[in-house]
């Protein structure tokens, strides 16, 4: 699937022995495709008090990387795929890449960065072969510049890739190989690798598998042990998981490279957005993987465990919905740092939600109780709402998706308003709207939000016109009128 734009953090556990040194540290991915990020600092926090000590990025965003320096947390720092045309195109970009984004960084911000992952996904089918000439010129770019600028121990390289980058012909791990239009690229690579003492990063989604497939057996999916088995010679296989994993060990095997690390760049389950994706489901999931990985468990072919960087740490509503509406809640936590469901961590611990979180006012923008629901307005003001904020939580089977057509329209309008902030005249919708101090979510998991403040609440204005072109050209203005009165303010001082 296409994470390419998702902020994640990784959880990465290292990996004691049997109950000695348990769950050292959790591997996340951190993402930051959201309207309203936490900030940073606050990111940081939350992984070291959930025990996260290793963190997967997509990007070197400035922001980011000055919290994480001197965090102790090690970093796996993504190049998106965008700039691999780049990259591949001469050494010089490589080298100034690196020095910008990888070396200042090390020796001037105290980031620990341990792994550069190079792309993101490039192979993925959906891609139709966009980003297969330039990959590995981009990743030999990197390792060169890397050894230039003397990291070349201390930083590995790899390329976080889909896990249709392989197949298995009889259905069985056993008939593990690599994708045959990629076949001689991936051995090139995993050559490479192999010789530079790096791992290969493979992402594996046992949601995708049931999406995907409504036959797909659920417990399949899941790591209870209870699916009906697939037996592949003197192995049984009760999920999809170790199945999936073992069919790339098995390639790797096959084509020389039976112990080639490998690392789990994604994994994850998501709480809404489709029937599948909700919070039984996601905690019964991730609850099942982190006890793997607590317990230091490997699979039937590899059992020395993978690293495995869970997918995310928190929901990302600005994310494409280009896979399905799941896309934008794939978080262990909500958008604020808030839990979603409990997890045992290993040695008694339990999830923390992030602290230090400052909220918008406590009011929510709803349907006016006088409006009717007829209006012929109302159709255009959804519309402009769902299109400029949220609303994946009101399909059939998410979240809100049981509310009548009443708390539809006050969804939409609360996630529109809450998204630009609150600001005066958000809340206007042709008169169709009210602003109340009343919680108006159900009694269930439907959340109306209330954003967290990002500073832009009090650049309070009325649009201009009532076109969402209009609505979308204020926010536009509201950040040039913010970026103004700072520099006021900076001459002022
Ligand atoms: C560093 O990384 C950022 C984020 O990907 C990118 O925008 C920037 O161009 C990079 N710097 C250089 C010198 O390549
Ligand atoms: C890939 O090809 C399909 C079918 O030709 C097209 O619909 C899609 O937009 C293409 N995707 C990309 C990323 O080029
Ligand atoms: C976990 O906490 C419970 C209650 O506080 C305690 O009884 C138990 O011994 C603890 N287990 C471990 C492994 O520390
Ligand atoms: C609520 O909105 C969703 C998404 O737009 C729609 O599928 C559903 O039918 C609506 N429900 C009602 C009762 O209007
Ligand atoms: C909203 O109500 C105000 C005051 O009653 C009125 O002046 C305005 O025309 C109304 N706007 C719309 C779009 O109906």
């Amino acid at each position: 699937m296409d994470f390419r734009y998702m902020f994640s953090f990784v959880l990465l556990f290292i990996l004691g022995h049997e109950g000695l040194l348990m769950a050292e540290g959790l591997a996340c991915n951190w993402g930051t495709r959201a309207t309203h990020p936490l900030p940073p600092h606050i990111v940081v926090q939350l992984m070291k008090d959930n025990g996260f000590d290793k963190v997967k990025l997509f990007e070197a965003e400035p922001e980011v990387m000055k919290a994480l320096g001197h965090s102790n947390l090690q970093v796996m720092l993504g190049i998106p795929n965008d700039f691999l045309a780049a990259l591949a195109s001469s050494v010089r970009v490589a080298e100034e890449w690196v020095s910008q984004n990888v070396s200042s960084y090390i020796s001037t911000t105290g980031v620990d960065i341990r792994y550069v992952a190079v792309g993101n996904e490039p192979f993925l089918k959906t891609y139709n072969g966009t980003f297969l000439q330039t990959t590995f010129p981009a990743l030999k770019n990197i390792q060169a510049a890397l050894i230039k600028a003397g990291l070349g121990r201390q930083v590995k390289i790899t390329i976080p890739l889909n896990a249709d980058v392989y197949t298995t012909d009889t259905g069985l791990p056993s008939g593990g190989e690599f994708r045959s239009d990629i076949h001689s690229l991936m051995l090139s690579i995993i050559k490479f690798l192999s010789e530079n003492g790096a791992s290969l990063t493979i992402n594996i989604y046992p949601f995708l598998s049931l999406y995907d497939d409504p036959h797909f057996p659920v417990d399949y999916a899941f790591f209870s042990g209870n699916a009906s088995p697939i037996i592949d010679g003197s192995i049984t296989y009760t999920n999809v998981f170790e199945a999936n994993y073992d069919t790339l060990i098995w390639a790797l095997e096959k084509n020389g490279f039976p112990s080639l690390p490998v690392i789990v760049g994604e994994i994850g389950w998501p709480t809404d957005g489709n029937s599948n994706a909700n919070l039984e489901y996601a905690r019964r999931f991730n609850q099942g993987l982190l006890s793997r990985v607590t317990q230091g468990q490997g699979t039937p072919k590899r059992p020395t465990p993978p690293d495995i960087y869970l997918f995310g740490l928190i929901d990302e509503d600005a994310k494409s919905v280009a896979p399905g509406n799941f896309e934008r809640h794939w978080g262990i936590f909500y958008y604020d740092g808030t839990i979603k469901y409990s997890l045992d961590l290993g040695n008694n611990r339990t999830l923390v939600p992030a602290k230090g979180v400052k909220y918008l006012a406590r009011q929510w923008c709803i349907m006016a109780p006088e409006a009717n629901i007829l209006d012929p307005n109302l159709p255009q003001n959804i519309d402009t709402a769902c299109t400029y904020a949220d609303c994946t939580s009101l399909g059939y089977g998410s979240s809100c998706g049981e509310l009548d057509a009443r708390g539809n329209v006050s969804y939409a309008f609360n996630m529109y308003y809450q998204t630009q902030n609150q600001q005066k005249g958000y809340c206007q919708f042709s008169n169709l709207s009210v602003i109340t101090n009343i919680d108006p979510s159900p009694k269930s998991n439907c959340r109306f939000e209330i954003m967290i403040d990002i500073g832009k609440h009090e650049q309070a204005r009325r649009p201009t016109t009532s076109s969402a072109g209009g609505r979308e050209l204020n926010s536009v203005i509201s950040i040039a009128f913010l970026l103004a009165y700072l520099i006021v303010i900076c001459c002022l001082l």
